[in-house]
């Protein structure tokens, strides 16, 4: 399975998603502006991702601070600053962000050298804690799958979006591996192709049957009968349940609540922010116009057309039928769940 960023030699190797799947592109770079272009243009994306990245961005202004730097601690207080500005949906971007501002409150006056050290070793155990939080998600999402599933997905939430197997599209897999899974369509996810460019990607390359859909044909499917249960990521889950997820997904769990198809959210410990009481406090990221006007270098709209283009959604609680994490599956009513959950996780 793709290993979409690692570090190594003291760079961050990662691979650039847009690009995908006609180009495997890798690129290597031992500079923070570089890492946080990268989340910017969705060449490093998904939540969990744009964390992990974003905590080895910081071990990477570390290495570039000058050892005759007088205030080591401002200087990396400013990148942090600057990689928070990326991208403003996802909470584990502030999430790993935050572990790593930590480690500077807790040593205000220790040299560059240690702190190079320190927020390397942060980076790393922000990464590979994300791993094994797939494998948990993967474990307990596995038990609301019955034999011959047929299951619909949105956007990319597998070995791309994450440090391991993947949040929704982990299940999948796991899912596919335990002979509970039949078949899969993914939505394409306009307007960034996600699904069409990613998961199709990552399905393919699993040998897990899969099918594409437009974004407009779930409802069709779901009238035949023709989809058993839908799985998608988060990428902000407030504290009454409410899910930020890409944009289309409100509108498939509005689709799945009429049909009587279970709606299910994925996410690790990371991903939950109970400091929001619910979804209306989510900050909802705007996107490019052209990204939307423009397909592939090619126009498709009058010039200027005007756009609007959120790059997610939430979901309220009252459509989602569970919500997995890697603590274990939390059921409606979710404040009181939510909360036990991430008392000891707060940002
Ligand atoms: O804009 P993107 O590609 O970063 O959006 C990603 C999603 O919306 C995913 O569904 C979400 O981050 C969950 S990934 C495990």
């Amino acid at each position: 399975m793709v290993k979409p960023l690692e570090w190594t030699g003291g760079k961050l190797r990662f691979l650039d998603q847009t690009k995908l799947p006609a180009e495997e592109l890798w690129v290597e770079t031992d500079d923070v502006r570089v890492v946080h272009d990268a989340i910017c243009r969705l060449a490093l994306r998904g939540a969990p991702l744009i964390g992990i990245a974003a905590a080895y961005g910081v071990a990477l202004a570390a290495q570039q601070c000058p050892e005759e730097e007088p205030s080591p601690c401002r200087f990396l207080s400013d990148t942090i600053h600057m990689l928070e500005q990326s991208r403003p949906t996802a909470v584990n971007l502030f999430w790993a962000l935050n572990r790593q501002r930590k480690i500077l409150l807790a040593n205000p006056a220790a040299s560059i050298v240690l702190l190079r050290h320190l927020l390397l070793e942060e980076a790393l155990t922000i990464h590979g804690e994300d791993r094994i939080m797939c494998e948990h998600i993967a474990e307990h999402g596995i038990t609301l799958l019955k034999p011959g599933s047929i299951l619909l997905t949105h956007c990319n939430s597998g070995a791309l979006a994450t440090g391991g197997n993947g949040t929704a599209l982990g299940i999948i897999r796991a899912g596919r591996e335990a002979g509970l899974v039949d078949h899969v369509f993914v939505d394409e996810t306009r307007p960034l192709l996600q699904g069409a460019r990613l998961t199709m990607w990552e399905l393919m390359q699993l040998l897990v049957p899969a099918t594409l859909l437009t974004d407009n044909a779930a409802a069709f499917l779901m009238h035949q009968k023709k989809i058993h249960a839908v799985f998608t990521g988060a990428d902000r889950i407030a504290g009454n349940g409410d899910c930020a997820n890409k944009i289309g997904t409100y509108s498939l769990a509005i689709l799945a609540k009429y049909h009587a198809v279970p709606f299910y959210i994925a996410a690790p410990v990371s991903t939950f922010d109970a400091s929001l009481a619910d979804g209306n406090m989510i900050p909802i990221e705007e996107r490019d116009a052209d990204e939307l006007r423009v397909i592939n270098g090619r126009l498709m709209t009058p010039i200027d057309a005007p756009v609007y283009s959120p790059a997610f959604d939430v979901t309220p609680n009252e459509l989602i039928a569970a919500i997995i994490s890697d603590r274990g599956i939390l059921y409606p009513p979710y404040k009181h769940a939510i909360w036990e959950m991430v008392k000891n996780n707060k940002l």
